[in-house]
């Protein structure tokens, strides 16, 4: 999604602006613009598609020390030049990410006192009520403070005034941002990855705070534009952590980190004593229900904690949709939590489904990546899982340590609730302590899984079937394939298939069952008999060995305990659709339309 950086220093501004804009490119975006003083006056150079296109239009020598830059993921208006930030109206030139709700009535009331727009954005509406604010208010602080009065929505702004050619100010609500400082100068910029080459120090600027700042000094307001101190924090990974080192893409790095990703992730919470789990997890005990809620990959983690919980700590668990769950009547009381599942923390639906459970009085708990983000911040309780930075948009690590916090607090609440015997918890503290290995075991086994890639990347449709857990696991497996290699993938509950969309099913289709959960195997079978029968291509996903050969291909994954067995599953079927999307020659890392972090509704 929209990714913002602006540097002010003494050292030139382009290069700084774009090495920011190519680290923010994991984020998603469909065109890129920068603009810069250059004596005294504003510079734009825009342009659609990538920034290498925009690296084309500017002179990286330019003696241009103030800058902003911007990568935009369209909302209002389509990916062109005209659309693309910054834009500049009167005095003022603004990149921004966000969503201004009220734009219309704003371009409406700005549009009688004479101001013409040339993009659709809400963005450049937003620029000329900034300047329209400045006619009458010389002070741009006030300018600002005036404006959040006006402006609805999420947002971030990077933004030069043609006047104080000496500043670059910024303002946030809801939307993300950093500020950071190195040697030579100070930056905004979404998030760490765009500053990571210049500095680890960064503040985070919280909702409705306006930052100032020149090139030796940062001056940063509350929204009565009090002076506020800030914390600096320092980003722990290094600038290696955000490369590829030496893999093809991002997103096999990130698959091949998963064993590693597992061991952070647990190791913070558990030392393999139900002790460890009692001090990390014993405020769960306060309640009796749960709601997850989250969008994407996440929401799919949610529903294999939803099946994880009911089935081994007795827990009923509600899993929403955040985007859904933001606008629907909650059935909450003081004994439900609520609990936010976000890689990013900062998902503008999850974050505000997270405020809605806060006004109501309900407590929350947030499983996030990105320490210090929106969602970690604002939630009751936060549970971090250790995936470090994941750059490619379709996420694999993140998911992978979001089900292992899921294991882990299952694991625990079964104890809790006397649903686990003594000699089996015992035995899943050790499997859950030495689980590493088989996950690096299972990503070893890649070549498996290439082999079945390339017999199906041509077919134009690939379902997905499973029952329980299973199915979970099948509609992250689904989005997983689809989202990177642009093939039509539905996951469908293994009962259910023939209610309708088994009619698609004809000779070759590839049908990916998966067969892990012993108690449901049988009815699995029969579901994959069904489409066996009418010609489909059926690869089997399973913990278990058949007499029958009653399938074409099959995944043989690890058996391990119940609780951990989603952990597993998952791992053969990214590296899959890694491999299909790559056999389709598909931008793997950053695939169309697809935004990294999406902090608009
Ligand atoms: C985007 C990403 C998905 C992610 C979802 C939720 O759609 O492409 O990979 O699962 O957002 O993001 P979050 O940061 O809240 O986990």
């Amino acid at each position: 999604m929209c990714g913002i950086i602006g540097y002010i220093g003494k050292d030139k501004c382009i290069p700084k602006i774009i090495h920011g804009l190519e680290a923010l490119e994991y984020r998603g975006y469909d065109s890129a613009g920068i603009s810069y003083i250059l004596n005294n006056k504003v510079k734009t150079i825009k342009s659609e598609g990538k920034i290498a296109n925009l690296k084309k239009l500017v002179t990286f020598d330019e003696n241009a020390y103030l800058g902003i830059g911007h990568t935009r993921w369209a909302t209002h208006g389509k990916a062109n030049k005209t659309n693309a930030h910054p834009h500049t109206v009167g005095k003022f030139t603004i990149v921004h990410n966000g969503i201004i709700e009220n734009y219309s009535e704003i371009k409406e009331k700005l549009i009688k006192e004479g101001y013409k727009f040339k993009s659709e954005t809400d963005t450049e509406v937003a620029c000329a009520l900034f300047d329209y604010l400045h006619k009458n208010e010389k002070d741009i602080l006030k300018v600002l403070k005036k404006a959040t009065s006006i402006l609805r929505g999420s947002y971030a702004f990077g933004i030069i005034c043609s006047d104080d050619p000496n500043s670059l100010y910024t303002i946030r609500n809801t939307s993300p941002l950093i500020i950071a400082t190195d040697k030579t100068g100070n930056f905004i910029a979404s998030d760490v990855p765009a500053i990571l080459k210049f500095t680890n120090k960064y503040i985070l600027l919280d909702d409705l705070e306006i930052a100032k700042l020149e090139k030796d000094n940062i001056t940063i307001y509350d929204k009565n534009l009090q002076k506020v101190k800030k914390t600096i924090n320092t980003f722990s990974q290094s600038f290696e952590s955000a490369t590829k080192n030496g893999y093809e893409h991002f997103m096999l790095k990130e698959i091949y980190e998963q064993d590693e990703v597992y061991n952070n992730t647990i190791n913070y919470y558990f030392d393999g004593t139900i002790e460890s789990l009692e001090n990390s997890f014993k405020y769960l005990n306060e309640f009796e229900k749960f709601d997850i809620v989250a969008c994407g990959s996440a929401y799919h983690t949610g529903l294999v904690g939803k099946y994880l919980l009911e089935n081994y700590a007795n827990i009923p668990v509600n899993v929403e949709v955040a985007s859904e769950y933001r606008y629907k009547k909650c059935f909450y009381d003081t004994k439900t939590l609520v609990i936010l599942v976000s890689q990013s923390g900062e998902t503008a639906d999850t974050l505000a489904a997270l405020r809605k459970a806060k006004e109501d009085g309900i407590k929350t708990l947030a499983i996030v990546n990105v320490v210090g983000s929106s969602i970690a911040r604002e939630a009751d309780y936060v549970i971090y899982i250790k995936a470090g930075c994941e750059i490619a948009v379709a996420t694999t690590k993140a998911y992978l340590a979001q089900v292992a916090i899921f294991s882990l607090i299952t694991t625990y609440s079964s104890y809790k609730n006397k649903q686990i015997k003594n000699d089996e918890l015992k035995s899943l503290l050790e499997e859950i302590k030495s689980l590493a290995n088989k996950i690096k075991e299972t990503i070893n086994n890649y070549k498996t899984y290439f082999s079945i890639a390339d017999k199906i990347y041509k077919n134009k449709q690939i379902f997905f079937i499973g029952r329980g857990i299973d199915y979970a696991i099948s509609m992250e497996a689904s989005l997983k394939l689809k989202e990177i290699s642009y093939i039509n993938s539905v996951a469908y509950q293994a009962g259910e298939l023939k209610h309708g969309t088994i009619s698609l099913i004809e000779k070759n289709t590839p049908v990916i069952a998966i067969a892990t959960d012993k108690n449901l195997i049988e009815k699995t079978i029969s579901n994959i008999k069904e489409v066996k029968a009418r010609g489909a291509n059926v690869i089997l996903v399973s913990n278990t060995d058949f007499k029958d050969k009653f399938y074409d291909e099959f995944i043989k994954t690890i058996n391990v305990h119940p609780i951990l067995e989603s952990i597993i599953t998952i791992i053969p079927l990214q590296l899959l659709a890694y491999q299909v999307a790559k056999n389709n020659e598909c931008n793997i890392d950053k695939p169309r339309n697809l935004a990294k972090s999406v902090t608009v509704e």
